[in-house]
C-alpha cells in the first residue's frame, strides 16, 4: 500500500551528500545499537497503525494527506545535516532554499518584491500577519468572517487586539453588505479575507473587499492557508476566479505548504507585499547574527529555531512541480475540484441528501434530507460511523442551517446550526475513486436511511 519505490533515490542522494564532506578526517559513521534501533522502529511502525489511512483515496475526511515522495525524501535527506534556518551559520544552503521557495510563492501571487518566510504552520503565519497589522494600525479592530478559522480570534486575543466577526452570506462567504455597515462605523485596521474557509471551502469576495478598502482604508490580510494554491487552477467558478485574481493587492498572505503544497507538517508561510515591514521585526541577537551581513531569516521571523529540512523539502517539491498554471501541480488541484464537483452532482441528483452549494474548491458539505435539523444531525453521525466501518472516512462539521436554505431555514428557526458531513477531496486520485466512494456512500445511506 505505502509508496516505497522512491526510497532508492534517498540512498543515492545520501551517497552524494556524503561525498561533499570527503575532505574531513574519517569518523566512525556506524549507528550505535543498530539492532536495537531496528527493534524500536518495528515497535514504532506497530504504534502508527493506529491512524486513519490518510494516504488512501478512501480517506476523504479532513485536510490530511502524506507529503509528495520528493518532499518526504528531501526532508529525510536534510536530517543527516539537520540545518536550522534561524541564522545563516545554522543552515546556509537551506536558508537560501527557503528564500528561493518563498520568492516563488510570492511570484505565484504576482509579487516581484516581498518579505516572507516559512514557519510552523497557518496559525503561526497568521499570528505574524496580525502582529504586523496590529503594529501598523495600533488600537484598531480586526475583522474576519464568522467562517474564518478560529485562529484569528485566538491570535487577536494573544496579541490583545480587538477582533470582530462579520456575518457570512448563504454561500459561506463574508457578507459584503455586513462588512460595509461595520466599516462605516469606523476604527477598523485590518480585514481578514479567507481564501477558502476550513469548513466549506468558501472564498471571501476579495474584489469587493478591495473596493471597500478604497473608501474606508484598511489593511487586507488574505488567509489562504488552505485555498491559496487554487489560484493556479483553471477550473474555478467565475466568482472564485475573480477573488483569486485580486490576491496581489492584499497586504499580507498566508499559505500552508503543509496543506495543498504537498509538504510534511511544520510548513506554513507568511508573505508581506511591502518588504519594509521587516523593520517591525528588528531585534538583536548577539550570539547568532555574526557570520554574515546577508539576511538571516531569524531577523524577519518571530520563531527562532526552525527546521531547515522544511525549506529543503519545499524547494525540492517546487523544482519537480513548479508553481505554474497549466503545469502538473495545477492539474492535480483541478482534479481535486473536479472530484468535488462530481460528488456534489451525484448528491444533488440522488435526492436523499442536501448539498447546499457548489464546492468552490475541493470541500463538499452535505447532510441527509430529513424533516428537521435534529434528525439530520443524528443521521449524519450514524452515516459517518457506518461509512468508516466500510473504510470510507469522512469528516463532520457544524454548519449554519442558513447555508442549507429551504427547507430547514424556515422549519427549524430554533436551531442555528446542524452537524453535517464534510469531505475534503484533496488527493487528485479522489477523482479516479469517485465511483467507489459514491458506491460506499450509497450503500451506507441504504443501511442508515432505508432503501
Ligand atoms: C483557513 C485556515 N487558516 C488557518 C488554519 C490554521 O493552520 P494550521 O493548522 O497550519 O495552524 C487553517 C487550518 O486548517 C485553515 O484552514
Amino acid at each position: 500500500m505505502l509508496e516505497t519505490d522512491t526510497l532508492k533515490y534517498l540512498w543515492e542522494a545520501l551517497q552524494k551528500l556524503d561525498a561533499g564532506f570527503a575532505s574531513l578526517p574519517e569518523i566512525a559513521a556506524a549507528a550505535p545499537d543498530s539492532q536495537k534501533i531496528g527493534d524500536v522502529l518495528a515497535a514504532t511502525a506497530e504504534r502508527l497503525h493506529d491512524n486513519y489511512p490518510y494516504f488512501h483515496p478512501l480517506y476523504a475526511g479532513q485536510m490530511l494527506k502524506p507529503p509528495h515522495p520528493v518532499a518526504r525524501l528531501a526532508y529525510a535527506l536534510a536530517q543527516w545535516i539537520n540545518p536550522n534556518n534561524h541564522a545563516l551559520d545554522g543552515g546556509r544552503a537551506s536558508s537560501a532554499m527557503e528564500k528561493e521557495s518563498v520568492a516563488e510563492i510570492a511570484a505565484m501571487f504576482g509579487w516581484d518584491t516581498h518579505l516572507g518566510h516559512l514557519c510552523s504552520g497557518g496559525t503561526m503565519a497568521n499570528l505574524e500577519a496580525l502582529w504586523v497589522a496590529g503594529q501598523l494600525a495600533p488600537g484598531k479592530t480586526i475583522l474576519a468572517s464568522e467562517q474564518a478559522h478560529y485562529t484569528h480570534q485566538r491570535i487577536s486575543h494573544v496579541l490583545q487586539l480587538a477582533c470582530e466577526t462579520i456575518r457570512c452570506d448563504a454561500l459561506g462567504r463574508m457578507d459584503v453588505e455586513a462588512l460595509r455597515a461595520r466599516l462605516a462605523r469606523g476604527d477598523v485596521g485590518t480585514v481578514v479575507a479567507t481564501m477558502g474557509t476550513t469548513a466549506t471551502g468558501s472564498v471571501d469576495p476579495l474584489a469587493d473587499i478591495l473596493a471597500l478598502r478604497q473608501k474606508y482604508g484598511f489593511r487586507i490580510h488574505a488567509d489562504a492557508a488552505y485555498g491559496g494554491y487554487f489560484l493556479l487552477a483553471e477550473n474555478l467558478a467565475e466568482e472564485t476566479r475573480r477573488s483569486f485574481d485580486q490576491m496581489q493587492h492584499a497586504d499580507s498572505i498566508v499559505i500552508d505548504p503543509h496543506k495543498h503544497g504537498l509538504q510534511p507538517y511544520g510548513c506554513g508561510c507568511v508573505v508581506f507585499r511591502d518588504p519594509q515591514v521587516g523593520r517591525l521585526y528588528k531585534h538583536d541577537s548577539p550570539y547568532t547574527y555574526f557570520s554574515s551581513a546577508e539576511l538571516h531569516l531569524g531577523e524577519i521571523s518571530l520563531e527562532c529555531s526552525r527546521p531547515g529540512a522544511a525549506a529543503v523539502a519545499l524547494w525540492a517539491t517546487q523544482r519537480l512541480l513548479p508553481l505554474q498554471r497549466h503545469g502538473g501541480f495545477a492539474n492535480s488541484l483541478e482534479r481535486c475540484r473536479e472530484a468535488a464537483l462530481g460528488l456534489h452532482r451525484r448528491l444533488v441528483q440522488d435526492g436523499r441528501f442536501l448539498a447546499p452549494f457548489l464546492p468552490e474548491l475541493d470541500i463538499v458539505v452535505f447532510a441527509p434530507r430529513t424533516a428537521n435539523v435534529e434528525e439530520a444531525s443524528a443521521l449524519t453521525r450514524k452515516i459517518f460511523h457506518a461509512a468508516a466501518r466500510r473504510n470510507l472516512h469522512l469528516a463532520m462539521a457544524e454548519i449554519p442551517t442558513a447555508f442549507f436554505g429551504d427547507p430547514w431555514e424556515r422549519a427549524n428557526r430554533d436551531r442555528s446550526a446542524l452537524t453535517c458531513l464534510r469531505t475534503v477531496l484533496m488527493k487528485p486520485e479522489h477523482l479516479d475513486w469517485l465511483d467507489r466512494i459514491w458506491a460506499i456512500l450509497d450503500e451506507t445511506a441504504r443501511e442508515c436511511m432505508g432503501p
